[in-house]
């Protein structure tokens, strides 16, 4: 007998059975608790609120843990890379050797994009947000491959490994072209005897009779970077990918929205927002000190960008790769970044700070990604699409996930209203 759980309401008793995962979490299923009992059960922000049962990945953050399939992503940043990553994260497994060359050709052969897209890039402004040139331009793939974006579930799934493929490969090469078409400079076509992360810097910075020559540790530090994007269950762009999906939309729709959700800075925009954090403390000369007594204050608006996190109440693992990368990266590039010094008086001081402690507020991702990400010489205004182009295998899994639940509903959470109680209509010639 599964183990039940019991509400007592208006004299009642309930029984609900509970759900236990595989790393023992443990969810009281409530899929009855509206047609039973007339109540709904009420969860601002969803932080108590299991909303799937999924098996890409698992994130412990009181443990700090984060595996990919199962897998440690301590193990997969020391021994894979991002195209074997993806591959697990969509299908499930390890790709063989076979598989893995075939799912790398398939990225280089879905790599180019419609030339219809710089058209459409021409019309944009030039200083268009770039995070606002990707939503719509991932939403538009679903016009330049109308065959992979039909709507119809048996139709998409059916092609999912070439949607797949796009979806992962034009991200990267719609980014490239958006920034260069941005800067005036027209795009570069995908070089398919380059690794991912190598063709998407010849994409963004090879020029006519200079190509891109590959930095081998610029290469595994992007590749890095991306891989530990990848994933991480539902957060707040993967539900949205998940909330589109379940209504029978295509991928490329059901990831322009994740793009757009990813957008803010409380989510994917705190990279970028970690940077102007530390450009604003080295040039007021501050040490970080005083910053970060001001965003212990409240009063400011402050905040110390790149700590904290939803889930992770301990280290984001991520965070301590990328911390390492960070200082591998600069040593190698011989990079000498005051930003770098900045962030770690921060880390020092917040990591000791009764403030930070007693929140449980560490570092997260978004915090040394940033100096890394300029290091490679990145514009700024596009760490967030280097999030998305990491997170890409992540949203288009949770899609394959809806789409191939035979079950599944559209997601539609209920609410409690407290607007006015009945009223009539008045005319507008009475009205005060
Ligand atoms: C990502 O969900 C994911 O998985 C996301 C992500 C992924 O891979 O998809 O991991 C990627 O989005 C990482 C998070 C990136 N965002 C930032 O770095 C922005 C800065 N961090 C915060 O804004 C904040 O920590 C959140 C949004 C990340 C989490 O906020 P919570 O858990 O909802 O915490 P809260 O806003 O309820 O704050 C609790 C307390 C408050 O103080 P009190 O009211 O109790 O006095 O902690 C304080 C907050 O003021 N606080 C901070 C702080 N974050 C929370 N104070 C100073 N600096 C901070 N960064």
């Amino acid at each position: 007998m599964s183990k039940q759980a019991i509400l007592k309401l208006d004299e009642k008793e309930f029984e609900f059975p509970v759900i236990e995962g595989v790393e023992d979490e443990k969810a009281v299923d409530f899929r009855t608790l509206r047609s039973r009992t007339g109540y709904i059960s009420y969860d601002e922000g969803y932080g108590n609120t299991g909303s799937c049962q999924s098996e890409i990945t698992f994130v412990d953050g009181e443990q700090g843990i984060l595996r990919y399939r199962g897998v440690p992503i301590e193990q997969l940043a020391e021994s894979s890379d991002f195209l074997e990553t993806s591959y697990m994260i969509l299908y499930g497994n390890l790709p063989t050797r076979e598989k893995l060359d075939q799912f790398r050709a398939r990225i280089h052969d879905n790599a180019a994009v419609s030339p219809l897209m710089s058209e459409a890039l021409k019309g944009m402004p030039k200083d268009s947000p770039p995070m606002g040139v990707l939503g719509c331009l991932l939403s538009a793939m679903s016009c330049y491959n109308p065959d992979l974006a039909t709507n119809d579930r048996a139709c998409d799934l059916e092609n999912f490994d070439e949607s797949a493929a796009a979806a992962i490969a034009q991200t990267a090469t719609a980014a490239a072209l958006s920034y260069r078409i941005s800067i005036g400079l027209a795009g570069n076509q995908p070089d398919p005897s380059l690794s991912f992360a190598d063709n998407f810097l010849h994409l963004m910075f090879s020029e006519e009779g200079k190509p891109y020559e590959p930095v081998a540790e610029v290469s595994r530090a992007l590749d890095l970077m991306l891989l530990l994007h990848a994933d991480h269950e539902q957060n707040c762009s993967t539900s949205t990918v998940r909330m589109v999906a379940s209504g029978g939309a295509n991928l490329f729709a059901s990831v322009g929205a994740g793009s757009n959700a990813l957008w803010g800075p409380a989510h994917g925009g705190a990279n970028m927002a970690v940077i102007k954090m530390l450009e604003e403390i080295r040039e007021s000369g501050d040490d970080g000190s005083r910053f970060i007594e001001q965003a212990k204050s409240g009063k400011s608006g402050k905040r110390l960008m790149g700590f904290g996190h939803r889930v992770y109440k301990s280290f984001d693992p991520r965070a301590k790769i990328i911390g390492k990368a960070c200082d591998d990266l600069l040593n190698k590039m011989g990079i000498d970044d005051p930003c770098l010094d900045i962030a770690r008086n921060l880390e020092k001081a917040a990591l000791a700070d009764d403030y930070f402690i007693a929140r449980n507020l560490y570092p997260n991702v978004d915090f040394y990604s940033g100096i890394v990400l300029r290091a490679l010489g990145i514009p700024v205004d596009m760490f967030t699409v280097m999030f998305a182009i990491g997170r890409m295998p992540g949203w288009v899994a949770n899609w394959r996930e809806i789409a191939m639940n035979p079950k599944g509903k559209i997601n539609r959470p209920r609410q409690i209203y407290q607007g006015p109680a009945q009223r009539d209509y008045v005319p507008v010639e009475d009205r005060t």
